[in-house]
């Protein structure tokens, strides 16, 4: 059991949540949820220790499995590694042991220390380690040939297992996953939902796919109005009861605002007059009432809107043949096309079957792409005329660099701009008042991609190119979105797993069928759905 006492959590005038007490009990299935920027993967360090809260206690089991939500922090590690680090003091053992012995000589000190951490790989089960971690990732069908490879060449679906195989390590009591379905394809969302209905402990799971939710979890606790309420059931059944809550909350709210008015009115009608005292207290009361804020739902939708400077030629992209592979294996084996300016193109397809290959191999030479790691094996690729890329990658964190504020990153894209035009987008994208002010390394995982937008809409590129933008967004987000594509009047190339995005927003489709094939077809989702059936 993890159990939460009287705890708060605010940074500067935003109060995250105030007085929790809560308790997450074992054999249940909770999911943890609220809008991009709630505090959810606060909350979670806080429950796996990783933070300590400002006010109250957090007591929990001695072994906690975490997935966090940057998937990609493990990229230099091996596989194998980055499963036995999630026994932490283990992992630092074994390293440091590994130091001590690679010294040409050795003092006395050092051999002291070594029989100190002999001590704690002997207790952590170090010496089995390397086999645990090996049947661990069997079992999550990571092959013996993959062990040894580093976590930046694998793709997202085989990355969230290895992640999950390192949560796992050790048999923890529970387990806490900050958004484990970003960067997976509807299959192996479908595995992970098989295997998390199938764990004994406690699970804790954040997630803005309400699929997802409504199909692992058995409980919701969801952070609104400065606090964490836990409802019964999953996504759907937590909406529902929320509703009620929401209006008695609301209802309250408008009364005290109301009480606030008629005193006021009578401070305002005798406070010349004879009452003094009277018109006193009643000065006190407002007072005590306006301290203690109106908790607001933190629900809100971000205004997106995509801009051009300028439109690009006809052709705003052309490309012949095409080859682009890892390690003698070509994972795109000569694709060719012509994109018409205004089409949006959507890329679909399993996890790993090449459309973030694709993407990185055209957008060589692409003029405003300021990703370098991109480059292609053969094959011709021309950008038309006038043609202006915005690039949101899949790993997208990556290019907001740490140590400085939201504010500042942006402002540095277009240094002419005025405060006001870089303050108005921010606030659009629901960076309000000081919230611009915030440090780039404490952005929330939407927030980081509320901010690549901004950045789009202040640079009004003409061709939008968007790997996977939807991951970390919730739902309002992904609305917001959704309209700005579809709005949008130059042209768009997007990797999705959104059926609603695929449906709304492309006219275009790249269908990667593994084995490097791509099928290409221009028309809309829905037309192609159908074209497939007669095939
Ligand atoms: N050190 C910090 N200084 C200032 N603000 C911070 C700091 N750490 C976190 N925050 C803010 O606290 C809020 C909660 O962040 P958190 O990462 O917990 O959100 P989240 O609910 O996980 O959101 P998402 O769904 O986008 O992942 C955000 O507004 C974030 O910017
Ligand atoms: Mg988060």
């Amino acid at each position: 059991m993890i159990s939460v006492s009287n705890v708060s959590m605010r940074y500067g005038g935003k109060i995250l949540f105030e007085d929790v007490s809560t308790t997450f009990q074992p054999g249940r299935r909770y999911g943890l949820t609220g809008p991009n920027g709630a505090g959810k993967s606060t909350f979670m360090k806080l429950l796996s220790g990783e933070l300590e809260p400002q006010k109250g206690t957090v007591v929990k089991p001695k072994k906690l499995g975490v997935l966090k939500q940057d998937q990609y922090a493990f990229d230099r590690f091996r596989v194998i590694d980055t499963v036995i680090m999630g026994n932490l003091p283990l992992w630092t053992a074994l390293e440091e042991r590994e130091r001590l012995y690679e010294k040409p000589d050795l003092t006395d000190e050092d051999g002291m220390r070594l029989g100190e951490l002999e001590g704690v790989v002997a207790e952590e089960d170090g010496y089995t380690a390397e086999a645990d971690a090996a049947t661990l990732l069997d079992g999550l069908d990571i092959p013996e040939p993959l062990h040894a490879r580093k976590m930046g060449e694998l793709q997202g679906g085989q990355k969230v297992r290895v992640l999950l195989a390192q949560a796992l390590f050790g048999n923890p009591a529970a387990l806490l996953l900050d958004e484990p379905t970003n960067y997976l394809d509807l299959e192996s969302i479908h595995w992970l939902q098989e295997f998390l209905t199938r764990y004994q402990g406690t699970l804790i799971t954040i997630s803005h796919d309400r699929h997802f939710l409504n199909a692992v979890t058995t409980h919701t606790a969801d952070i609104d109005y400065q606090t964490i309420i836990t409802y019964t059931g999953g996504y759907d059944d937590m909406v529902l009861q929320k509703t009620q809550v929401r209006s008695r909350i609301e209802s309250e709210n408008s009364q005290r605002e109301k009480k606030i008015a008629q005193l006021n009115e009578f401070i305002a009608r005798f406070s010349a007059g004879t009452r003094a005292s009277q018109v006193m207290s009643r000065k006190k009361e407002v007072e005590r009432l306006q301290t203690t804020e109106l908790a607001r739902s933190n629900i809100a939708r971000p205004y997106i809107k995509f801009e051009m400077k300028r439109p690009s030629g006809k052709t705003p992209l052309e490309f012949k043949d095409v080859v682009k592979g890892y390690g003698g294996h070509a994972v795109i084996q000569g694709f060719s096309a012509s994109l018409q300016r205004g089409q949006k193109i959507a890329l679909m397809g399993r996890n790993g079957v090449g459309k973030t290959t694709l993407i990185k191999a055209l957008l060589k030479n692409a003029p405003g792409n300021d990703d370098p790691d991109v480059a292609i094996d053969s094959g011709a690729v021309e950008w038309g005329h006038e043609a202006q890329v915005g690039y949101f990658a899949q790993d997208h964190r990556g290019s907001i660099q740490n140590g400085t504020t939201a504010e500042e990153w942006l402002h540095a894209w277009e240094p002419q701009a005025s405060r006001e035009e870089i303050r108005g987008l921010l606030g659009q994208m629901l960076f309000r008042g000081e919230e611009g002010a915030k440090p780039t390394d404490a952005l929330s995982g939407g927030e980081a991609a509320r901010l690549m937008f901004c950045k789009l809409m202040l640079q009004k590129p003409n061709i939008l190119v968007f790997d996977e933008p939807t991951n970390h967004l919730d739902l309002e987000a992904i609305n917001a979105l959704n309209v700005a594509l579809q709005k949008f009047d130059g042209t768009v190339l997007l990797v999705t797993h959104d059926e609603d995005l695929l449906d709304e927003v492309a006219t275009r489709i790249w269908h990667f069928t593994g084995d490097g094939k791509i099928e290409d077809f221009i028309g809309p989702y829905e037309e192609y759905k159908t074209a497939a059936v007669g095939r």
